[in-house]
């Protein structure tokens, strides 16, 4: 990814195909289990890449077709928005529901108020671009490479001071209601690079800072909008920008899952499947089921 500066789509399918039997294989091993001791094959079958899509969904119904067990075909951000379920302990537990859920990733950027696991209700999305895809074209502009999501979140935090990310105050779009927009911030960055024909060290931490300031403050924003409208609901968040400390440090309230089962990961997927399960023990994907680029839960 960091060679085309970001996920060129069929050299990713490419790779799931290379990768997959041996990533199914290694899972199994680790967990010291064969195929027998599967209950059920669950798979995402959107919304995504629809090559990678395909090389995952074909896997997963030819497993369960071969093995004759039951298949779920899954919603990747439906998966996300349970993920913070994964890192609950007895310790830490996951908040009893109603929840409004935050799944802010490279793809998604979207708000639920969750009462349970079939009743979910979309409250806000994004109108362009994803939380995640902002600070990867801004960390582009300034050449990091991909995902640049990650890198910004660890520079500002060991070397900006908040001067940094006060210098520049990027505009929050006035989104309606819950939703949310970030290509507003991207052209604003790109404009402002253009003004500054030579970049000092100081002066790239500043416009880091101030860029992560701008989306962590929508998402803080828009999310108490939400929070304020649903008073006994508490905020849960999931997906990739989960993991950025600057969000976590300002929503100290909220249930975050840990960092691993933030990122996409297989685990959300077999959870949501086993969720499921648990409320109807018969509930089955035909193996017709096709692979969708686009699908809202
Ligand atoms: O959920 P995820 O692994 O994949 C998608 O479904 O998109 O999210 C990846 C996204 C990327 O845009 C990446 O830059 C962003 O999450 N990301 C972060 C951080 N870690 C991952 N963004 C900001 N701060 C982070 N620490
Ligand atoms: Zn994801």
């Amino acid at each position: 990814m960091k060679d085309y500066g970001g996920v060129v789509p069929e050299i990713a399918s490419r790779e799931h195909l290379k990768v997959l039997p041996l990533a199914i294989h290694k899972a199994l091993t680790d967990a010291a289990l064969t195929t027998d001791a599967l209950d059920g094959i669950a798979a995402t079958n959107r919304p995504g890449l629809i090559g990678a899509l395909l090389v995952g969904l074909s896997t997963a119904k030819a497993m369960a077709f071969a093995l004759q067990k039951p298949f779920l075909a899954i919603h990747h951000v439906e998966a996300h928005l349970f993920s913070p379920l994964l890192s609950a302990t007895e310790s830490n537990p996951a908040p009893p529901f109603p929840w409004i859920g935050l799944v802010v990733s490279g793809g998604h950027t979207e708000l639920y108020y969750v009462e349970g696991i079939h009743k979910i209700t979309l409250l806000g999305t994004t109108l362009d671009d994803a939380a995640g895809e902002a600070f990867d074209k801004i960390g582009k502009l300034l050449g990091l490479p991909y995902p640049a999501g990650p890198q910004i979140d660890r520079l500002v935090q060991s070397r900006a001071t908040p001067e940094h990310a006060e210098r520049f105050l990027f505009p929050i779009p006035r989104t309606e209601k819950f939703h949310f927009s970030f290509s507003g911030l991207k052209t604003a960055v790109f404009l402002k690079l253009k003004t500054m024909p030579t970049l000092s060290v100081d002066d790239r931490l500043a416009i880091l800072a101030s860029s992560q300031e701008a989306i962590v403050n929508q998402l803080v924003r828009q999310t108490s909008q939400a929070e304020q409208q649903y008073p006994s609901a508490k905020l849960v968040l999931s997906g990739g920008v989960a993991c950025n400390s600057r969000l976590r440090s300002k929503l100290l309230h909220a249930f975050f899952p840990e960092p691993k089962h933030c990122t996409d990961n297989a685990a959300m997927v077999a959870l949501l499947a086993a969720l499921k399960w648990k409320v109807d023990p018969l509930l089955r994907s035909g193996l017709d089921v096709t692979a969708d680029s686009r699908g809202e839960i």
